[in-house]
């Protein structure tokens, strides 16, 4: 057995991937630097401001990305018990309101949920900008209230529960809800595609399996279809936007890293499962000091539909909000 060929040696040097995004600071909490501030969700307004639930104080903040300027527009009392505000949606009710729901827990530390005081909240905006707000359920046997995504366009609501690792599909006429989902371990961000000719698919972020998943499910009753279809795998993942093309189920999920302070795309294929998608790093360092957590992820409205939104934290020093340009 003769060995003596000789090939040329390649070395292939690692080929590091670049974040090629640059993080663009849109918004910070003013105020004393507290570093423990956090926003945990963000929604975009059909006007394009951003509505952000703060994690450690029971404040909802407008902001308007096109200028920087922010500011309170929802307090809620002690005596309400809300104490630390969670996941927000837009939910539409008929009605031509503009209609939300977010979720409250009591967090006294991080991954601490006092028993019993989870609560579910309708906010309303009126057309001159005020915001009302009212108490839709108080679920005592709910846990941690994370995610919310609307089912529909018929008033309801799907809400994770990270605790309980449960869903409930709620009635934001009513506020009674069913529980259609259970042992989904892990669950956190959730969204919603569909339901078109009587189903759609739940997406979820798993930070425990540290996977991103999608579940078919019943458009009238949210229970399961069929198994899950998994769509990234070793992935620190917080909450996260979606976009989808026009037909098929094939995408592309935005995920807030939480603890890796990036944003990674993960481009996906049909469904039912294609596999694992493909992992592309959008923008790390995002808080630009090293350290920091990401939560959420969300896309913006008209001439913003291709800038991406990511609240992170703990990394200046307080609650920001940078922007992303994907276009
Ligand atoms: C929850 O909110 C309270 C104030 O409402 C705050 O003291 C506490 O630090 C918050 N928890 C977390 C984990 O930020
Ligand atoms: C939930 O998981 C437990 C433990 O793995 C299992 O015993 C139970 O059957 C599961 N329940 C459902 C509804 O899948
Ligand atoms: C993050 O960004 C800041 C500001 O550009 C820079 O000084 C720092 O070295 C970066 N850190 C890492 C770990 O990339």
């Amino acid at each position: 057995m003769q060995l003596s060929q000789s090939f040329p040696v390649v070395i292939l040097s690692a080929c590091s991937v670049v974040a090629s995004v640059n993080p663009v600071t849109v918004f910070t909490l003013p105020g004393p630097v507290k570093p423990s501030s956090w926003f945990e969700n963000l929604v975009v307004r059909p006007n394009g401001r951003i509505l952000a639930t703060r994690g450690d104080a029971p404040e909802i903040w407008q902001i308007n990305p096109s200028t920087g300027a922010g500011e309170m527009l929802v307090s809620l009392p002690p005596s309400t018990g809300a104490l630390n505000l969670t996941g927000i949606s837009r939910v539409h009710m008929g009605d031509g309101d503009e209609t939300y729901v977010f979720g409250s827990s009591h967090i006294p530390a991080p991954l601490q949920v006092t028993p019993g005081s989870a609560k579910v909240w309708t906010l309303k905006m009126a057309d001159s900008g005020s915001a009302s707000v009212s108490l839709l359920a108080s679920i005592p046997a709910a846990g941690f209230l994370n995610g919310i995504a609307e089912w529909g366009r018929n008033g309801r609501v799907l809400i994770s529960d990270t605790e309980r690792e449960a869903v409930y599909l709620m009635d934001v006429a009513t506020g009674s809800f069913t529980t259609p989902l259970t042992n989904l371990t892990g669950i956190n961000g959730i969204k919603t595609v569909g339901p078109t000719h009587g189903s759609g698919y739940l997406y979820r972020a798993d930070h425990m399996s540290l996977t991103l998943s999608r579940i078919p499910i019943d458009a009238a009753r949210a229970t399961a279809l069929g198994p899950a279809e998994l769509l990234a795998n070793q992935q620190l993942i917080d909450d996260f936007s979606l976009k989808m093309d026009k037909h098929g189920g094939t995408g592309k999920a935005y995920l807030g890293t939480m603890y890796d302070n990036s944003v990674v795309e993960v481009a996906f294929g049909s469904q039912p499962s294609s596999g694992l998608g493909v992992k592309t790093p959008v923008a790390t360092n995002l808080t630009g000091t090293g350290f920091g957590l990401c939560t959420v992820t969300v896309f913006g409205r008209g001439r913003n539909k291709d800038k991406l939104y990511a609240a992170v934290g703990q990394g200046g020093g307080s609650a920001q909000i940078v922007v992303l340009d994907l276009s």
